[in-house]
């Protein structure tokens, strides 16, 4: 067989980009206030902003999406969609949601009050890395989110296989010391805050257990749960000869409840899910939570074309010629990056780049926010757009109201599926390289507007001197 194939897909449809001058990209972004979310779209030539619910669907999905039933109730695109996962992940009930923080604010605090029913008094949640989203909807219930991260993944240039793993040590310390108010553990897949870095199957096991053997909850964030299927394939192996559906059955084997944002590996542009293996009992408390905030509980905040259309791009997600291009393309990026010395989060993850700005930009202090500065030059360069993931997005210590410094200060370059060719990530690779060269003339950036929450999203910034 060739060692590279080409994408398993040939395009049926375009969307023309438009490439913009550097004057116009350098008003666009002091009107965005020096912020990326506050870009409009059109302005950016090549949007690696998110893989969230921007990649494209499949002429399957598209012909599925017609066949929609939009009834109110017991729509019939809610039990197709009920059947794929029953299939899929071996889980009896579905809740769908309008997307995966949906899941969150339905489920979380249902789990809470049950919890504090049985007179636990300072709930917590154990994650390998919570999302921001998750630990927000645990946070707003009257909870804390603990990340239990193994320490290989702070270290960004050191390979390792399993920088999405538990640090079980730590995980079985808590259990230890804790049990009693540990409401769930979740696991991450892939791990996204620390660089869409895969758990392996052992350490999925491991933590699961762990958590069922003192009575604890083992739920999922599922939001790409292929892509880590498929490095389980080709890094563990036990897994080698096993099919991707063979894998993803066998991870959810180990938990009782999953919540999924379907906008990654779901391929589709809304959507999500919330479902349970075989707890009826919790499956009916978190569906009446879903009629006043998502909406009745066999459409859930969804059209039913929307269902119609999940229910195909969870089946096309397990295709291993898919999956293989995809990271394929991911890879093909970080190679260019790295061959060129710039620093990233080594291996690359599933969904993206995480370019360690920390490293680029070793003299703006983490207040300063090296890896905004970055985006923004890459922006500026090329019309590429990127996200910081890095002490903006981690916010003040709640406390003490100052910026301490994050664990990382990753650009993040992530990669629709199925939207950009390698030639378009060869110009992301060119622009970025061109911005390292002269990364001493960047200037660290000072809030012209903070708000109190959510800050990566709103805030406006000015440049001061270095
Ligand atoms: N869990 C993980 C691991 C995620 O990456 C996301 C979203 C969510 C949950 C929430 O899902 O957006 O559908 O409500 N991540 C996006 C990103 C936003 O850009 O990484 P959602």
């Amino acid at each position: 067989m060739f060692k590279s194939l080409p994408e398993p897909w040939r395009i049926k449809m375009v969307e023309p980009i438009r490439m913009t001058t550097k004057d116009q990209r350098k008003h666009a972004l002091i009107e965005a206030g020096l912020n990326p979310f506050l870009l409009k779209a059109e302005d950016v030539f090549i949007d690696l902003l998110t893989d969230s619910g921007t990649g494209a669907m499949s002429d399957r999905q598209w012909a599925n999406l017609f066949l929609g039933d939009e009834s109110y109730a017991g729509s019939k695109s809610y039990y197709q969609l009920s059947q794929v996962v029953k299939t899929i992940f071996d889980f009896q009930y579905t809740i769908p949601v309008h997307q995966g923080r949906g899941a969150e604010q339905i489920l979380f605090p249902v789990l809470i009050e049950l919890a504090k029913e049985k007179g636990v008094t300072e709930p917590v949640f154990l994650s390998n890395h919570h999302f921001e989203t998750a630990q927000a909807h645990i946070e707003l219930s009257g909870a804390r989110a603990k990340n239990c991260i193994c320490s290989a993944s702070l270290q960004t240039e050191i390979a390792d296989d399993w920088k999405g793993n538990f640090d079980l040590n730590e995980l079985a310390k808590e259990i230890k010391n804790n049990k009693k108010n540990i409401v769930a553990i979740i696991i991450t897949i892939t791990c996204n805050s620390v660089g869409g870095q895969p758990a392996s199957m052992e350490n999925i096991r491991a933590a699961a257990r762990m958590a069922h053997d003192s009575g604890i909850l083992v739920i999922i964030d599922a939001a790409r749960f292929s892509e880590n299927a498929y490095f389980i394939k080709h890094r563990e192996r036990e897994f080698f000869d096993q099919t991707i559906p063979e894998i993803v059955k066998e991870m959810f084997s180990e938990a009782d409840i999953f919540t999924m944002s379907a906008k990654k590996d779901g391929m589709v542009n809304i959507g999500g899910l919330c479902c349970f293996r075989n707890d009826e009992f919790l499956f009916k408390q978190t569906q009446l939570r879903c009629v006043p905030m998502e909406g009745f509980v066999t459409y859930g905040g969804l059209a039913g074309r929307d269902m119609a259309a999940m229910a195909i791009g969870l089946q096309e997600a397990l295709n291993e010629d898919h999956l293989r291009s995809r990271i394929a393309q991911v890879e093909y990026l970080g190679n260019k990056l790295q061959q060129a010395g710039i620093s990233i989060q080594t291996p690359v993850g599933g969904h993206a780049v995480y370019v360690n700005a920390r490293k680029i930009l070793p003299d703006i202090k983490s207040e300063n926010f090296p890896a905004l500065v970055l985006c923004n030059a890459l922006y500026l360069e090329g019309g590429v757009r990127s996200v910081e993931i890095g002490s903006l997005i981690m916010g003040r210590n709640p406390i003490t109201g100052k910026q301490e410094p994050s664990l990382f200060e990753f650009m993040r370059l992530a990669i629709p599926r199925r939207t950009y060719t390698d030639n378009h990530m060869s110009y992301v690779a060119d622009s970025l390289i061109e911005v390292v060269k002269n990364a001493d003339r960047l200037k660290p950036l000072e809030f012209e507007y903070e708000p109190k929450i959510l800050r990566l999203f709103t805030s406006r910034f000015r440049e001061i001197e270095r």
